[in-house]
């Protein structure tokens, strides 16, 4: 063996030399595999022969490691084996003191290590580039390695593998379709050309997660004034989201965070919450409705005005009181509210209003009103108070409701109406004067003639009693009917006797008459009768 490190250029020039001169009796060297590819590691079977004919000598130059496996008349074939790197080794072979060589070429062939998409962003927003990058260590001869970018099956980029480590990259438009996709990296060691066919490895596939939140502010329904002690429902809603299921809403009252019932359509968002408003709110606040996707968020803030209104209150000195006596009427609101006193003369708006009064029949039952009115946010309230008076009086008995004179026609049908006024309510009852007979107050019932006389009604309660004389004259009809009765019979009586005298005195004239004829025949009938 020529040691090949201490003086390189001799095996090349040999080599030339050879192949420029053929030895003595076409002496020459030949070598097989002329070329291999063998895996990274691996080892490889070399026949060094010659074409001699007598004995060479034959050898293999290399700085691999070499075993002499078997040989026969002028071939040795040899294993190399810790193959690492490409490399190069000449055969050899003494013929008839001349050299002749042959050189074969070794390329190592391996896969990458390591094929690596490095990691997608947690959410892309839809319309926006996506950078994907891929990492590939290891893997040779480069000349045959590529490297692929894919989305799902789609082939986004084929570049060759540059580097080491090699680094591909290609930007895509993310859209709608790439929510849930999985991208991956992929090489391709192409040794079809050397009959050992095509190595694919592949990254660990990373999935994509797009999104879509519009540049609006989501719509937030809320009364812009809300009672202390009222609960009210705010709504916040928001359209065009992708994937909206996807999304999360906050709803807060300043820091106090609320609870929302989310619904969630197609493409929108529609949030609910009761809010529950304290006295410790009162003032201005603010509420919050923020709407998250993917790594943004879209958020909408209105101003409620938060109020306490207590109702006025409205204070009668004394609700039952008897007629004549000085009420005192009293209507007193919470600060910053004024009040309106029905009955009470207007004045410059106050938070408080009164009057007295000199409690008559007529306020019995009068109701007092008091309108606390308050400004909140521009709007003014109302809160109001009502409260009766009942003022004892009676009993009272008028002409008005209970007239002193009634007349009526016998079996016509009457009211019989006499109200009696007063508080408590009388109870009132009529007797006649003569027999104490009791008139039937407030019934509807048929006159009869019996009914007439004079009573005395009597209206008490437990302030007093009051009495009124009450006539009763009924009507009767019965003479004139007689009356009308005898002189219809009359007439009909007078002229029946004329009809049949007219009658009588026609049938005897005509009777005469007929008689008369009669005598006259007979009289010519004889005349003219021949003897
Ligand atoms: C080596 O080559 C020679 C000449 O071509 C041949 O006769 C011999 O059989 C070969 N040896 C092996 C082991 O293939
Ligand atoms: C959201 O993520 C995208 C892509 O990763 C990034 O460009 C953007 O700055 C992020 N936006 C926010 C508000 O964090
Ligand atoms: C995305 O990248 C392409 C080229 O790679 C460019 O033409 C396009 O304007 C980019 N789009 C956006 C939204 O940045
Ligand atoms: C690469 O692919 C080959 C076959 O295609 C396989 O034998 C090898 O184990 C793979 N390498 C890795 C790191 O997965
Ligand atoms: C919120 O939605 C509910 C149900 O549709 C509705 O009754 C309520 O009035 C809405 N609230 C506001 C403040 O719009
Ligand atoms: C209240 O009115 C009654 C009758 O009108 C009158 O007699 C009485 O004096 C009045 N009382 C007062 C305190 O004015
Ligand atoms: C109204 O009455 C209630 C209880 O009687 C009392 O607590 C409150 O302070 C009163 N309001 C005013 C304005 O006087
Ligand atoms: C209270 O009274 C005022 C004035 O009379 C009236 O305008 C308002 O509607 C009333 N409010 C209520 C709730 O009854
Ligand atoms: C009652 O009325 C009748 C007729 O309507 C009248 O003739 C009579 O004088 C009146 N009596 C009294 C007491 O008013
Ligand atoms: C009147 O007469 C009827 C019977 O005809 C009798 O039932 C009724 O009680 C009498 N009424 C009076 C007030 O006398």
């Amino acid at each position: 063996m020529i040691p090949i490190a201490t003086r390189p250029p001799l095996p090349a020039l040999l080599a030339l030399l050879g192949a420029l001169l053929p030895g003595p009796g076409g002496a020459q060297t030949s070598v097989h595999p002329k070329e291999a590819i063998i895996p990274q590691g691996g080892s490889v079977w070399v026949n060094c022969s010659a074409s001699c004919d007598q004995h060479a000598d034959l050898g293999l130059e290399t700085h691999l490691t070499k075993k002499q496996v078997a040989s026969g008349f002028n071939w040795v074939t040899y294993e190399l084996s810790g193959i690492e790197e490409d490399s190069s080794s000449i055969c050899f072979a003494n013929c008839r003191s001349v050299q002749t060589e042959a050189s074969m070429s070794l390329t190592v062939y391996s896969f990458p290590e390591h094929v690596e998409l490095q990691p997608l962003p947690h959410w892309q927003p839809v319309g926006e580039n996506l950078t994907l990058h891929c990492q590939v260590k290891g893997g040779r001869p480069r000349a045959h390695l590529s490297v692929m970018l894919l989305r799902g099956e789609e082939l986004l980029t084929q570049q060759p593998a540059v580097g080491e480590p090699a680094e591909v990259m290609t930007t895509v438009l993310a859209g709608r379709d790439d929510h849930g996709t999985d991208f991956f990296c992929r090489t391709e060691l192409n040794l079809q050309s050397q009959g050992l066919g095509l190595f694919q490895n592949s990254s660990v596939p990373r999935q994509l997660r797009t999104f879509v939140l519009p540049k609006v502010h989501p719509r937030l329904t809320a009364p812009r004034i809300m009672e202390v002690g009222t609960q009210w429902l705010v709504n916040c809603t928001l359209d065009g989201l992708f994937p909206a299921s996807e999304a999360q809403v906050l709803l807060a009252l300043e820091d106090q965070r609320l609870e929302p019932t989310v619904e969630y359509s197609k493409d929108s968002l529609w949030a609910t919450a009761w809010v529950k408003v304290t006295p410790e709110e009162k003032g201005i606040q603010h509420l919050t409705c923020a709407v998250i996707l993917g790594n943004q968020t879209q958020w909408t803030q209105e101003k409620v005005t938060i109020y306490s209104f207590p109702a006025p209150n409205l204070t009668l000195s004394e609700s039952e009181v008897p007629e004549g006596t000085m009420v005192s009427v009293e209507c007193k609101a919470h600060a910053g509210a004024v009040v309106t006193l029905s009955g009470a003369s207007a004045g410059t708006p106050a938070p408080s209003a009164q009057f007295m009064l000199n409690a008559s029949a007529e306020d019995n039952e009068r109701t007092f009103l008091c309108s606390a009115a308050l400004e909140v946010a521009g709007k003014v309230l109302h809160k109001n108070k009502t409260q009766t008076l009942l003022v004892l009086y009676g009993p009272r008995l008028d002409e008005r409701d209970c007239p002193g004179n009634w007349t009526w026609e016998e079996d016509s049908q009457q009211t019989l109406k006499c109200q009696a006024w007063g508080n408590p309510v009388p109870k009132l009852d009529c007797h006649r004067k003569v027999d104490g007979a009791l008139l039937p107050i407030g019934d509807l019932r048929r006159v009869m003639r019996n009914m007439s006389g004079t009573y005395i009604c009597k209206a008490t309660s437990r302030l007093g009693v009051v009495k009124r004389e009450v006539v009763v004259n009924v009507i009767h009809l019965q003479n004139n009917i007689v009356t009308t009765v005898i002189i219809l019979v009359a007439v009909l009586v007078i002229s029946s006797i004329v009809g049949i005298a007219a009658y009588l005195y026609n049938r005897q004239r005509k009777i005469r008459e007929y008689k008369l004829q009669k005598a006259q025949a007979a009289a010519a009938m004889k005349l003219n009768t021949p003897p």
